[in-house]
């Protein structure tokens, strides 16, 4: 360590503890700017960011602008039909089976598990089901749920018809996947989905 000498624009504070003096050295200029501005910026960020008004979480304006995203891809397809040729020409596409998937991450974890192997809701990859017979049927029950709302209908809550068309094509190609978590089976097996 090499003793400083204080340079005549350095004050001594006039107090020594065992021999070591104490200067007056300022902190730097840019230190005690970045200081006052945090101080600044803390209350307008927490009120902006923390004061729960919506749509202001990065999630949130990212939740917002991938649905802008979905919404412009749909003008691509137009407004899709409920019926069986159209899942089954959509099942065929990863690009829209992976928009039906996002659309169950959304929604329906909380009740059917991550990759639809159930939780509340019943087992969504295996080869039985409650309602469910036909490719149709998957449209029906998403779009006006059963067992009193158990199952809710989401005809009514989702903005766009595709979402549902779309995520019954997800829901579709679940079967015969192998979840992380497997649900115990309900219900009857059925017929394999019709080919192409
Ligand atoms: C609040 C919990 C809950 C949510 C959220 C939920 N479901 Fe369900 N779902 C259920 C329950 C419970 C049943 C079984 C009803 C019964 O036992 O009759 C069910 C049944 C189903 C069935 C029929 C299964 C069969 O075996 O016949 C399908 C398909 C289905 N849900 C798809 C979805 C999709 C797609 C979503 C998201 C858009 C969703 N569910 C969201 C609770 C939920």
């Amino acid at each position: 360590m090499s003793t400083q000498v204080p340079s005549h624009d350095e004050v001594a504070l006039g107090h020594s503890y065992d021999g070591i003096q104490e200067y007056d050295n300022p902190l730097p200029g840019w230190w005690k700017w970045t200081f006052w501005a945090s101080i600044v910026f803390t209350p307008l960020y927490i009120m902006y960011f923390h004061s729960g008004a919506a749509g202001r979480s990065v999630e949130e304006q990212y939740q917002a602008s991938a649905t802008e995203n979905t919404r412009k891809q749909y003008a691509e397809i137009g407004d899709l039909a409920s019926d069986q040729p159209t899942m089954v020409k959509y099942m065929q596409d990863p690009k829209w089976v992976g928009v039906g998937q996002s659309i169950f991450k959304a929604n329906c974890v909380s009740c059917h598990g991550a990759d639809g192997g159930g939780n509340v809701g019943p087992n969504l990859c295996d080869e039985n089901f409650k309602h469910i017979k036909a490719l149709p049927d998957i449209l029906k029950v998403i779009n006006d749920g059963v067992a009193g709302g158990a199952m809710p209908a989401w005809g009514k809550r989702f903005s766009h018809k595709n979402d549902v068309v779309l995520v019954s094509v997800y829901v579709a190609s679940l079967r015969g996947s192998k979840p992380a978590v497997a649900k115990a089976p309900d219900g009857s097996p059925i017929p394999a989905w019709p080919a192409e």
